[in-house]
């Protein structure tokens, strides 16, 4: 395993491989790996010749109220996980180095982060496509991966890759989900016991919705529905009235078209639409999605 923890390390380790005609799959993480980025580590694996992994918890992304001390910091671990899973070279760098002295720009995202977890993260998006930015100059592979789970952050990065015209190819990577149903997170692990047994109902209950959105769609193909959107409020509304009576307190339960992240108001077919949920189980907040391709 090749570990750089700087800048010019690390420009120099893909320097070299691409100077052997290597390609270069690259998956950004904030560590405390598990299967779910095991598995996107193997897709960048099966897609190009080496593959980097980034293991860095970035403060921008946090708010002032969430949980960047106590975000779980496991790098020894993560290196072999990553290793295992077959990549060769991870960068771990410090805060310093990637956050050198004052930040004079911010980004601004519109629709697409203003809805779903952008309503209740204020600045959360802005720091995600600042560092990821940063990343992709920093490494510039060929090849990134990001996970479906967090599916308003892939739509945002693949978004700024066309807009900021990085050369990479964006990949989503499937949600891995225990035998239960939960999505895997960093995060499961703030869970306790009890919540645990819990958590797994927020993919029931979406799945639930999205068949119920999913009729409602082949309904409206078939014969186009007036009140479309109002029937798919009452199918998302019914889903947060379930979670907040199991336990849960729900942010949202919403559907929204893929490309614009904006609630969907007509369906023709093919369109793809993310059925996406936030709740809070104690202190811990999760979240997960469904794309349904109608
Ligand atoms: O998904 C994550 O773990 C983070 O948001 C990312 C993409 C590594 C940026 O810090």
């Amino acid at each position: 395993m090749e570990i750089a923890k700087t800048i010019p390390q690390i420009r120099t380790l893909v320097d070299e491989k691409r100077k052997a005609g290597k390609s270069i799959g690259f998956v950004p993480t904030m560590g405390a790996l598990h299967q779910g980025h095991a598995a996107l580590i193997k897709t960048a694996a099966a897609k190009c010749d080496e593959v980097v992994v980034s293991v860095f918890v970035n403060p921008t992304q946090f708010g002032p109220n969430e949980d960047f001390e106590a975000y779980p910091r496991t790098l020894e671990a993560d290196i072999e996980k990553a290793k295992e899973a077959g990549a060769r070279i991870i960068f771990c760098p410090e805060r310093s180095e990637v956050y050198g002295g004052k930040s004079f720009i911010q980004f601004e995202i519109t629709e697409l982060g203003n809805r779903l977890c952008g309503a209740s993260r204020p600045g959360h998006f802005n720091g995600v496509v600042q560092i990821v930015n940063k990343l992709f100059n920093i490494v510039r592979p060929d090849v990134a991966i990001f996970g479906q789970k967090d599916i308003q952050q892939f739509r945002i990065l693949e978004q700024m890759t066309a807009e900021f015209n990085h050369n990479i190819e964006i990949v989503m990577g499937e949600t891995v989900r225990a035998a239960d149903g939960l999505a895997l997170s960093s995060r499961n692990t703030y869970l306790s016991t009890e919540e645990r047994i819990t958590a797994p109902a927020l993919f029931g209950f979406l799945q639930q919705a999205g068949r119920e959105i999913t009729g409602l769609a082949l309904q409206h193909i078939a014969n186009p529905r007036e009140k479309l959107s109002t029937e798919i409020r009452e199918i998302c509304t019914k889903a947060e009235k379930r979670l907040n009576e199991n336990g849960f307190t729900a942010d949202y339960v919403e559907a929204v078209n893929y490309h614009d992240l904006q609630s969907v108001t007509t369906i023709n077919s093919g369109d793809r639409i993310v059925v996406a949920a936030a709740a809070k189980l104690g202190k811990t907040r999760l979240i997960d999605n469904l794309v349904l391709t109608v």
